[in-house]
């Protein structure tokens, strides 16, 4: 096993263990919707159908990026694969390198032919490998667009992590102006804020991902496998740094620009899912839950799915709301609350 394989094998590991989860999420808990005692629709004709990338998704919800695909992770990628395919719901993939690197076949297409698949490359592996790397990515699954992660704090935390963030920003325009495909850009767990949405949206980044505090904490994770008393002292303030996904998607529907926005770090059932399509959230996705159910089988990933579809329609329905676009005019309770967040 090499070192990016073994590392990608303690990451699955740790990410399971629930002390990895931050404690932030209680921003969505501060998101209530008006209760609607009277909602004059059928539960049945609520509708959660929605575009992502021009293709019909059953759902507003993205299968989060967590493995690119060798040895233990293939059975994961396949049963999510499997699942988005039967479900109709769109996938990202974590990053690639690995697989491009050790030249491994990515055989994730096959088992998920019509899915919206997006691939996946760190931001320093793209400012080292530049738009050639971007296109192998690419090609090596037909992808149908390509997501770019920013983790600083993650490399930062890590042993041997990428220090030099030079030329990232340069990169990303790059692949925007040179492949015809659409650029995503996500966190992993910090978010994305306003200065920095603000320069990827020059670029010509066409999707953000806010991958924000309070979900899984790659801090965390990243200093369990840091055997650096030293390095693990200095990281100790920064387990909390980060800007949760509410606030996220507050400070950036203030951005004059048009935005795509996919809400993400710490969605964890369909009624969060709701409450970032209410906050300005085209789409929501949803990494850690979905680990469990991939380790056991595509048909416990596929049974996720439905529940978190189900609540999705449920909020809907208690609301009033029978599309996805009249969910976004939702009533909330105690707005001005929300100002603070
Ligand atoms: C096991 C695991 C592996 C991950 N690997 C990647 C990755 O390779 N690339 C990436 O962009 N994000 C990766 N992520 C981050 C997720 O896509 C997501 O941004 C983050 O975990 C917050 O979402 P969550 O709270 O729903 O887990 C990974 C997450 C998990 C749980």
């Amino acid at each position: 096993m090499t070192d990016i394989q073994k590392r990608k094998e303690e990451h699955l590991n740790l990410a399971l263990d629930q002390s990895h989860q931050s404690k932030g999420g209680e921003h969505f808990d501060e998101i209530c919707f008006e209760p609607l005692a009277i909602p004059e629709i059928d539960l049945a004709s609520v509708n959660i159908e929605t575009t992502f990338l021009g293709h019909q998704c059953s759902a507003p919800i993205i299968i989060g990026a967590m493995t690119g695909g060798c040895d233990y992770s293939d059975i994961i990628n396949k049963n999510l694969a499997i699942a988005a395919e039967v479900c109709r719901v769109p996938m990202a993939l974590g990053s690639q390198r690995a697989s491009l690197e050790l030249g491994l076949p990515q055989k994730i297409r096959c088992w998920a032919p019509s899915t919206v698949l997006l691939g996946n490359l760190g931001g320093t592996q793209l400012a080292f490998g530049g738009t050639d790397l971007a296109k192998q990515a690419i090609e090596s699954i037909e992808a149908d667009g390509l997501m770019i992660h920013l983790n600083p704090l993650q490399e930062l935390s890590q042993p041997n992590g990428d220090h030099n963030w030079c030329g990232v920003l340069n990169a990303i325009e790059k692949c925007c102006s040179q492949l015809n495909i659409p650029i995503l850009v996500k966190e992993v767990g910090v978010g994305i804020g306003p200065t920095a949405a603000r320069h990827l949206l020059s670029t010509g980044v066409e999707w953000l991902e806010t991958a924000g505090f309070g979900g899984t904490n790659w801090t965390t994770i990243e200093l369990a496998r840091n055997n650096s008393y030293r390095e693990r002292e200095i990281m100790q303030p920064f387990i909390t740094w980060g800007m949760s996904t509410c606030e996220v998607l507050f400070e950036l529907s203030k951005l004059d620009e048009p935005l795509n926005l996919i809400a993400s770090g710490g969605v964890r059932h369909g009624l969060d899912v709701a409450r970032c399509i209410r906050l300005g959230a085209k789409m929501a996705a949803i990494a850690q839950p979905f680990l469990s159910p991939a380790i056991d089988s595509s048909s416990a990933v596929v049974e996720k799915i439905e529940i978190v579809s189900e609540q999705i329609k449920r909020t809907m329905f208690l609301t009033g709301k029978i599309s996805l676009e009249e969910l976004k005019e939702a009533n909330l309770l105690r707005p001005q609350r929300l100002k603070k967040l």
